[in-house]
Order: C-alpha cells, then sequence, then structure tokens
C-alpha cells in the first residue's frame, strides 16, 4: 500500500510554514491509490491538500491529511476556436498557465503566478486582475470521500461566486477532486481592464498585445507586491473583500467620503486592503505575525509565528475593522 506516515510534521506543506502535526499524512498520484487508501482508512477524518498555499493550519490535524498527486496536463479535444485542457489536480497551478501561455492560448493569463495546486482552483475559484477560474471552466471530477464514487461535476453545478464554490459551501471536505478541464482560446481575448497591467505593459513596453506579454505582466506585479511564499510565510489575501449593500456604502461614505469602492452587480464591493490600511494595520508587526507592508490583506509569518497567533491576529484586524467602519471581513483562506 502507499506509504503512511504517522505523528507527521506538516510546517512544509502549508505555505504559513506554521509547524503543526498530521495523526497520519499519505499522498496519491492515482485513483487506485486514493481507493486503496480510502478503504483502509474508511473511519477517519480525512484532509485532502494541494500546495497547501490557502490554508491556516491552527491545531494539530486527527484522521489522515492526503496531498494529491495527481499530475498530467492533456489536450481533450479543439476546434478552431477552442481547445478543452484537462489537468490532473496535482499540478502546480501555474505550470498550467505557463503550458497555456507557451501554446498562445487565451484565458488563464492573467491567473499567472497564483500559489497553490490546480485541484485546489475550483473550490476557490481563484481570481487575480479581472479574471476568475469561472470564466474558462468546463468541468471537472472529483471522488466523493463517502460514496466512494467518482463524480463528473459540470460548471453551473460548481455554484461559482466570487473566491466561493459549492466545494467550500454545501460540499464542503466531501471530495477529492482529480482534475479539471478549461476551455482556452486559440483566439485569445485579452482582458487588460485592471490598470496595474495597463501600467506595467506600459513599462515592459512589450510591443504586440499577447498571452505572453499579459503573463510576464502580471507576474512582475505580483512579485513586486506581494511576498514569495517560499521567502516569508503567508496564504495570499487572508480576508475576502467584503461587498455590501449600496444602502450601507451610502451610510458608511458619508463617513469616509475616500472609500474606494467597486461596483458588484446591484451591490458594492470595498477593497479590504483599505479598510485594514485605515485601521493602522499596514506593514506592523505584532509577535512573529504581522499585515505585509505592499499589501496589508496579506497576512505573514515573520518566522515562529503559531497558526492560533496568525488567528488571532486576524480576529483583531475584523474586530478593529467592524468598530471603525461597521463592515464585517470574511476569511479567505480556510481555517483548520
Ligand atoms: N489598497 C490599499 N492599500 C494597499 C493596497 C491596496 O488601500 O496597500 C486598496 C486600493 O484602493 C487598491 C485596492 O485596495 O486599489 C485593490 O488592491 P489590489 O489591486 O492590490 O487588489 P486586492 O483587492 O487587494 C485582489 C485579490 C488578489 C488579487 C488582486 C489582483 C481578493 C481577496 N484578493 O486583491 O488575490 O491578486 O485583487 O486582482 O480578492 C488572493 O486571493 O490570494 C489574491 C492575492
Amino acid at each position: 500500500m502507499t506509504k503512511v506516515l504517522e505523528d507527521f510534521d506538516l510546517t512544509s506543506y502549508n505555505t504559513f510554514h506554521v509547524p503543526v502535526r498530521a495523526e497520519y499524512f499519505s499522498s496519491f498520484g492515482s485513483m487506485d491509490d486514493l481507493l486503496e487508501l480510502s478503504s483502509h482508512f474508511g473511519n477517519h477524518q480525512k484532509l485532502i491538500i494541494g500546495g497547501g498555499s490557502n490554508l491556516l493550519f491552527t491545531k494539530d490535524v486527527g484522521g489522515l491529511v492526503l496531498q494529491n498527486k495527481i499530475r498530467g496536463i492533456e489536450i481533450i479535444s479543439e476546434d478552431e476556436n477552442f481547445v478543452f485542457v484537462n489537468a490532473g489536480a496535482g499540478v502546480v497551478w501555474h505550470e498550467l498557465v505557463l503550458f497555456a501561455v507557451n501554446h498562445q492560448w487565451g484565458g488563464i493569463e492573467n491567473l499567472s503566478l497564483i500559489p497553490g495546486f490546480v485541484g485546489a482552483a475550483p473550490i476557490q475559484n481563484i481570481g487575480a486582475y479581472g479574471v476568475e477560474l469561472c470564466n474558462v471552466f468546463e468541468e471537472l471530477e472529483a471522488f466523493h470521500l463517502k460514496d466512494r464514487e467518482i463524480h463528473k461535476i459540470k460548471k453551473d453545478d460548481c455554484e461559482f461566486g466570487y473566491r466561493k464554490s459549492v466545494f467550500k459551501n454545501k460540499s464542503k471536505g466531501q471530495y477529492a477532486i482529480l482534475n479539471i478541464t478549461l476551455r482556452l482560446n486559440k483566439k485569445p481575448v485579452f482582458n487588460i481592464g485592471y490598470g496595474a497591467i495597463q501600467k506595467q505593459l506600459e513599462q515592459m513596453n512589450t510591443g504586440e498585445l499577447s498571452v505572453k506579454a499579459i503573463s510576464d505582466a502580471v507576474i512582475q506585479i505580483r512579485q513586486s507586491k506581494l511576498p514569495d511564499p517560499a521567502v516569508i510565510g503567508n496564504a495570499g489575501s487572508f480576508f475576502k473583500n467584503p461587498i455590501i449593500d449600496f444602502e450601507s456604502f451610502q451610510e458608511v461614505k458619508k463617513i469616509f467620503p475616500e472609500m474606494p469602492s467597486y461596483p458588484a452587480g446591484e451591490k458594492i464591493k470595498v477593497p479590504a486592503a483599505w479598510l485594514i490600511e485605515q485601521c493602522g494595520f499596514k506593514g506592523i508587526r505584532v509577535g512573529n505575525t504581522g499585515c505585509y507592508k505592499n499589501q496589508p490583506l496579506v497576512l505573514v509569518n515573520y518566522g515562529n509565528a503559531t497558526g492560533s497567533e496568525i488567528f488571532e491576529f486576524s480576529e483583531r484586524i475584523i474586530q478593529t475593522v467592524r468598530e471603525k467602519f461597521q463592515i464585517t471581513l470574511e476569511r479567505e483562506v480556510n481555517i483548520f
């Protein structure tokens, strides 16, 4: 059977680098491995992880932690306009982006350099610089851990929203995602509406717009704004940008007329980074944790933070923002 380790150190399996242990740990590179592990550990709690880049462990994890290592990128069909690409859930997300960029297929270039594995992309409905995974997503295959069956789940059944999906809500913890299929565009439609991309492209002076130029621009922006988890522990944006109704926004805007905002359907999205900065948290350090200097939405581990220390700090931010603005921040990162 696939090797199972006991009392396993998860420090290098979460990008916050918090030192917690798993009661049992293993990984699976195929459906057969997963079937075998799930039948041996039938009664145990199971947590499937990918790159560990969107979670915060606040305590040791009971049961079996399984890292998804299902690899492979495959073209499954194509026509004059589109190519359907299937990728294993254990592929590093940015490798899939580079695969698309190298073929000059459009759709995920704005999502360059997002940390983590392919399997986590639909759970979060990852997004950046004006694009979300759901814009190119077709379907996925997932193993239902209790029923022990493979389910094919189409886009509409994923219930995608801003940083959310059915896998973070009513199907939470029920599935191991096996692979996803994306529809990429052979005749790319460039999405450079996000101001920072335009500025970066101008600076880079790349000439003709291309999938590669946009990807390069996004990589540069991310590298300049966001901390590299390999250097300083973090999980990207810790909170979601809050979406509030128009009436509440008008009330709060009377007191804080300079508050930035973006339309979100009938509602209004307010940048959490701005709210947090206004509360004086940008760049501050508290013990071993703090808010990153260039982007306060990103909480960091300066070296020896525990998960509960980071969690407590996030509680403090939520409370302070609520007291000042009457807006409640929601965590984007999954807490265990
Ligand atoms: N802002 C500040 N102070 C700062 C930084 C930003 O006030 O120090 C305000 C400004 O008003 C700025 C606005 O926040 O215009 C937006 O900032 P930014 O463009 O950096 O994006 P974000 O809304 O903070 C979101 C995603 C990021 C994604 C970027 C780019 C969420 C929770 N985060 O951040 O995603 O890379 O947009 O599209 O939606 C992630 O999910 O882990 C992540 C990094």
